[in-house]
């Protein structure tokens, strides 16, 4: 399978992720067979991806006369054998239990053409477990997006035991035909790279707000106007690389890595998450939501659109629009 065979996809399990997904695929001309297991799921799907296109135009990334199009590649189902009729491309959504997983791939054998390439969304499960009873786990990559995909760039791909190489060089490929910008990991790992990154940093923030150092909204301002701000540019090596001046990385390291180790010494470093965080942060995000001004989104619905509308700047000034 090479990427450009790619014309069809199907998006198995149409939530958050599964949806937007889906937009992604349509704005960028696919035809897309879309999956879940009840019509209601399905309509609350539709209107997501009508919602999320209707605004892609209203900020000119999609030509409003191409909509009525892009809407008419989108089919509905929750019937996985029309789902899954002559797709190249196959995108797994579905909850995140391996339990899950293995229920839709063994119906994905059944059904698609043995040459077409199943992506798994998982957020961290690996996929040589995801494909372990799979009649062809060559075929099969994960394909770790981040929320909402059709905005965020990064696709993290990961590949099991027996995933072929003419697999995962294909994906990389529709990725990068996608506009995506897709990373092999070298080797398997839970979490894989992004997530792992992000609960690194969430486990200080939740320490930090447990030991009266902050606030939740502190939490939040401290993270979205410093170092928010500067990864939204470039990543941490660079970053630091910048902060040493002359010297690069290599100076700034040898400046203030010996206080690092006294910070690394005094951080969190416990497995399990606290009890009653979940509890004391909803309470935190709800107050600080309605301490948000109109503007910047004080309700979820809101608060979801300024994401979207900062995002599709930055894609711009990134030159992935
Ligand atoms: N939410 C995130 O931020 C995020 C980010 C990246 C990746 N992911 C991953 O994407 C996947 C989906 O997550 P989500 O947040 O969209 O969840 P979700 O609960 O919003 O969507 C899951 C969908 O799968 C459907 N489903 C249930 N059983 C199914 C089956 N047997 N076959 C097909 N579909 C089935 C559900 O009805 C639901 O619509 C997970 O693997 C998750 O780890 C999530």
């Amino acid at each position: 399978m090479n990427a450009s065979e790619i014309k069809k996809i199907a998006c198995i399990g149409s939530g958050l992720i599964g949806a937007s997904w889906a937009t992604n695929f349509l704005m960028k001309g696919y035809k897309v067979n879309i999956y879940d297991i009840d019509e209601k799921l399905l309509a609350i799907a539709k209107e997501r991806i009508e919602r999320d296109l209707e605004f892609l135009v209203s900020k000119n990334v999609i030509e409003e006369d191409k909509l009525e199009q892009i809407e008419k590649n989108a089919t509905f189902t929750t019937d996985m054998e029309i789902a899954l009729k002559d797709v190249q491309f196959i995108q797994e959504s579905g909850p995140e239990k391996y339990e899950i997983k293995h229920e839709i791939l063994a119906e994905v054998d059944k059904y698609a053409s043995p040459n077409a390439i199943f992506a798994s969304s998982t957020s961290g499960l690996l996929i040589t477990e995801i494909a372990k009873f799979s009649k062809h786990s060559q075929r099969c990559i994960g394909a770790h997006p981040y929320n909402p995909p059709h905005l965020i760039p990064l696709v993290e791909i990961t590949k099991g035991d027996n995933t072929s190489q003419e697999a995962l060089d294909a994906a990389y490929e529709f990725y990068k035909l996608l506009g995506k910008e897709p990373i092999i990991l070298k080797k398997e790992a839970l979490g894989f790279i992004a997530n792992r990154l992000q609960m690194a940093l969430y486990r200080e923030a939740v320490d930090l707000v447990n030991r009266g150092v902050c606030t939740v909204e502190d939490v939040d301002k401290a993270t979205c106007y410093g170092p928010g701000l500067r990864y939204a540019t470039m990543g941490p090596n660079l970053l630091y690389h910048l902060g040493g001046g002359p010297y690069g990385i290599r100076g700034i390291l040898s400046h203030i890595g010996p206080s690092v180790e006294m910070w690394w010494k005094d951080m969190a470093d416990w497995k399990t998450w606290p009890e009653g965080w979940k509890d004391i942060v909803h309470e935190g995000v709800e107050e600080s939501i309605l301490g948000r001004a109109p503007e910047m989104g004080n309700n979820v619905e809101d608060l979801v659109k300024f994401r979207d509308d900062m995002l599709l700047e930055l894609l711009k000034l990134h030159k992935k629009l």
